[in-house]
């Protein structure tokens, strides 16, 4: 399959970073995932392999680290409300020591950019043991993640160099959704997923033509920061584990993202005068409730940010998305978090690439 992004470039050109490069990409990402997996007039190719053994199975588990981890998360709550199968989520390096329970015909899902985390190759190890089938999504073909599994399918994201990860998090979680469209009844989901995935895409570009207001946020708010909060509810508490990862790992604010309801449990005891806290609402049902959780931190002085979809904006939010297909937000909400994270390590003069004690693939486990 021809990419558009040069599979060999590994020139990061006039881009002072990688990071940068692989944010812009994501666009293009997004455009080869439809081009390669919805190209007749939307319906999706999967291969009737992975199709039946999945719609087969009477639980997906979705396996994987970090950022991976993070849009396993997204991805069961589409096999779940788009296709019906219980689905749950686990980091690799519990599941590999502390199997759960499985059912009695379970489905593995492996999310990978490398293919190679010792973690997740574990797991596969064990789970190989036990018979059952796997599907691995992974960014580079012929990896162990890919060869050991029973089927494989690309992300198709160019070569990701950044420590970061950025565009294989919007690859994982545009390939689990048109894997739960191709395993979904489609009439009575009624939605185009193609024209939703275009919409994405040119939603994205636009968060990106518009970052320069994100570096003066970063650099206002985050980079003299000690520590800051990313919360929200929903879907949106899956994306704030991925935006508070971005933001500590490259720009080492100590930054926690969790579910906006569990502030009163215990967090707000940290929140203080200009703690930074930014809520990401792009679920209708529940910004009301997230606004109040923020009200609470502002209450004790914290310094706020919203990223908000259009549909629940208010004149006081911050940055505003497009509506999107509620499941599918965080394929735009996460952008922002991005650049805010990319911004930061930058105004701390950081070497974003390269993040301390960090590496590409984490081959030891
Ligand atoms: C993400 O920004 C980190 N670099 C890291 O958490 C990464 O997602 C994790 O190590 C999993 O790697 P993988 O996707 O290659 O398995």
């Amino acid at each position: 399959f021809h990419l558009d992004i040069d599979a060999t470039e590994t020139d990061k050109g006039a881009y002072p970073f990688y990071m940068l490069k692989e944010i812009d990409e994501q666009p293009v990402v997004i455009r080869q995932l439809i081009s390669r997996y919805l190209p007749k007039d939307g319906q999706p190719q999967i291969g009737e392999g992975i199709v039946k053994d999945m719609l087969a199975a009477d639980r997906i588990y979705i396996v994987a680290a970090g950022t991976s981890y993070h849009a396993g998360l997204v991805g069961a709550r589409l096999f779940e409300r788009w296709a019906g199968i219980p689905t749950e989520v686990h980091v690799s390096s519990e599941f590999a020591y502390e199997q759960p329970l499985l059912s009695e015909k379970p489905f593995f899902i492996f999310l990978s950019q490398s293919g190679e985390t010792a973690d997740s190759r574990e797991v596969l190890q064990n789970i190989n043991a036990q018979g059952f089938k796997s599907l691995t999504l992974t960014n580079v073909e012929k990896s162990t993640l890919w060869r050991e599994a029973t089927y494989a399918l690309p992300l198709l994201a160019g070569p990701e160099i950044a420590v970061a990860s950025t565009k294989a998090y919007v690859a994982q979680v545009t390939l689990q959704a048109i894997l739960a469209y191709a395993l979904a009844d489609r009439e009575a989901l009624n939605l185009d997923l193609e024209q939703e995935l275009s919409k994405i895409a040119i939603a994205i570009q636009g968060i990106i033509d518009d970052k320069e207001q994100l570096q003066e946020v970063a650099e206002e708010m985050l980079v003299p920061a000690h520590h800051a909060f990313y919360i929200g509810r929903g879907v949106d508490s899956a994306v704030v584990l991925e935006a508070a990862l971005k933001l500590k790992e490259i720009s080492y604010v100590q930054t926690e993202g969790f579910a906006a309801g569990e502030l009163k449990h215990g967090t707000l005891a940290l929140i203080e005068e200009d703690t930074p806290v930014i809520a990401v609402m792009t679920q209708p049902r529940l910004a009301g409730l997230v606004r109040g959780n923020l009200a609470e931190t502002q209450a004790r002085g914290a310094k706020t940010y919203t990223i908000v979809t259009q549909a629940i904006a208010k004149p006081e939010d911050d940055f505003v998305l497009p509506d999107i297909n509620e499941l599918l937000t965080p394929l735009v909400s996460v952008v922002p978090a991005q650049l805010l994270a990319y911004y930061t390590s930058l105004g701390r003069g950081l070497d974003v690439d390269h993040p301390r004690n960090l590496a590409k693939s984490v081959t030891v486990q």
